[in-house]
């Protein structure tokens, strides 16, 4: 498929992509390429033709937008946060999921030491008593909703770039966990990141120039390739 936004220039060229269900696809790329945007249009943010765009089969456009929406976890790049208790940050305002349950998504995305140090804990109203949040807790906070709500489809938007990378280790060890049964996307620039996916796209330009696993894509010339050499030789990431 091809998207533009309005009468813009062309976003997305010529993609051509299936995921199949339970499995995970990495979108790594350089900047602008069109990444944010395969995401948004899975979340019917923007409109697409008819029979471009399918989810189990059907087609998005006959898809109600709630339902799809209710299906989905998105854990966006903004990582927008509501000026209200780090709580109601994590279970949306749903107050039917158990404190035992927040705190364990708390643990699970690395940011239970970071409330040791928040006079109220999960009751904690960011932006009172001089609690403001760092971009990495922010991060962490936004990736703890993906633990709670434990949704089927789960879409992370480069949401591990202000993380440090030894909490990103721990936190994608439990992500493993939590995607085995379902079908995600873990967008990112680092190599770290997407590696642990079942197949990795490659974007450059709004057009797919490299696709594979992470094994297969280091073991040819690319861009990939060229990342992964980068990156690892980057001393804050030896851990690839
Ligand atoms: N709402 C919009 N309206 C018009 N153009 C847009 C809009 N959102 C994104 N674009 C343009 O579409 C292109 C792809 O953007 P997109 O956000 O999908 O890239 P990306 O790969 O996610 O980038 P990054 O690495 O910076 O996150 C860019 O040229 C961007 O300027
Ligand atoms: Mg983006």
């Amino acid at each position: 498929m091809n998207f533009s936004y309005g009468d813009n220039l062309r976003v997305l060229n010529d993609i051509n992509l299936t995921i199949k269900q339970g499995q995970t696809l990495g979108v790594i790329g350089t900047i602008g390429s069109g990444k944010t945007t395969i995401a948004n249009l899975l979340l019917k943010l923007y409109d697409v033709e008819d029979n471009k765009i399918f989810i189990g089969g059907t087609d998005i456009n006959k898809i109600n937008t709630k339902n799809l929406r209710d299906n989905f976890c998105y854990i966006t790049q903004e990582n927008f946060l509501f000026s209200t208790t780090i709580k109601e940050n994590i279970n949306l305002f749903d107050d039917s999921f158990e404190e035992d349950n927040i705190l364990e998504s708390i643990e699970k995305s690395a940011f239970k030491d970071d409330l040791t140090n928040m006079p109220d804990g999960i009751e904690q109203i960011i932006g009172e008593k001089g609690i403001t949040l760092s971009g990495g807790q922010k991060q962490r906070v936004a990736i703890a909703r993906a633990f709670l709500f434990n949704k089927n489809f789960v879409i992370f938007d480069d949401t591990f770039s202000a993380v440090d990378n030894k909490t990103e280790k721990i936190i994608l060890e439990n992500l493993k966990q939590l995607l085995k049964n379902k079908t995600a996307i873990i967008i990112s620039n680092r190599i770290s990141d997407v590696k642990i996916a079942d197949k990795i796209i490659v974007l450059d330009q709004g057009k797919i120039i490299q696709q594979g696993t992470h094994e297969e894509l280091i073991a040819c010339d690319g861009l990939y390739r060229d990342f992964y050499i980068e990156q690892s030789s980057n001393m804050y990431l030896k851990d690839i």
